[in-house]
């Protein structure tokens, strides 16, 4: 009888991207034609894949993302869709949404067939699907760092709400030099860094701020 162990696929080489790591640079043909990340330096990028063009959970999202354009505008945003489907794929859908949906898509889809952009970022999950990318969010800064990211499996279609809360609270949070606590959306307190040494947070008890303990502060901005 043989003791050998069953053994898992092995995963498809990839990047690991990190948060703080340069965000990698790609060049590819999309909807809007050839673009590159470097394009787009000097604003807030939001890319973000998904599995496949023609497929329920996707429209919603996709109707999802475009709805929310303005709102990204006014955050100096720029979306980007990725999926392994070819440019004509994108654009049939993207046709097929604003007929059936009344919903144009404006912001470019990567027609990412030779997988550059997917596997330079990590966006294939061979225990999810051999094939296609997962529903990955990257969030990349004006210098084109990499801030956040988020994955989502094939069966569970992203918030908007999320996405345009997590670009406001970073760019809040670098703007007033804070920290966005569990749930926060503008209007409600922040957290003020904790002090880092005896005499801080001896000081921090009579400092301006909503004191509850010496590490927990938050204002109002
Ligand atoms: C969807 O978007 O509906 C979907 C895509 C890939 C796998 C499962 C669902």
């Amino acid at each position: 009888m043989s003791t050998e162990q069953p053994t898992a696929p092995a995963p498809t080489p990839q990047a690991l991207v990190r948060i703080n790591d340069p965000a990698p640079q790609w060049t590819q043909v999309t909807t809007h034609g050839e673009k590159s990340l470097s394009d787009y330096a000097g604003k807030w990028v939001v890319l973000f894949s998904h599995p496949a063009d023609f497929t329920p959970v996707c429209t919603t999202e996709f109707v999802g993302f475009a709805r929310r354009v303005e709102e990204f505008d006014a955050l100096n945003t720029q979306l980007i869709g990725l999926s392994i489907d070819s440019v004509h794929s994108h654009i049939a859908w993207a046709r097929d949404i604003e007929e059936n949906w009344g919903q144009e898509i404006p912001f470019p889809i990567i027609a990412d067939l030779d997988m550059k952009v997917a596997k330079a970022y990590g966006m294939l999950h061979p225990g999810e699907s051999a094939t296609a990318a997962v529903r990955a969010v990257f969030v990349i800064d004006p210098e084109q760092t990499m801030r956040a990211m988020i994955y989502y499996p094939l069966n569970v279609g992203r918030n908007m709400d999320e996405i345009v809360r997590l670009v406001t609270a970073l760019q809040t949070a670098d703007a007033e030099s804070v920290a966005m606590p569990a749930d926060w959306t503008p209007g409600d307190p922040v957290v003020v860094p904790p002090p880092t040494t005896m005499d801080a947070a001896r000081a921090r008890m009579d400092e301006p701020y909503d004191v509850k303990t010496w590490y927990f502060s938050t204002k109002k901005l």
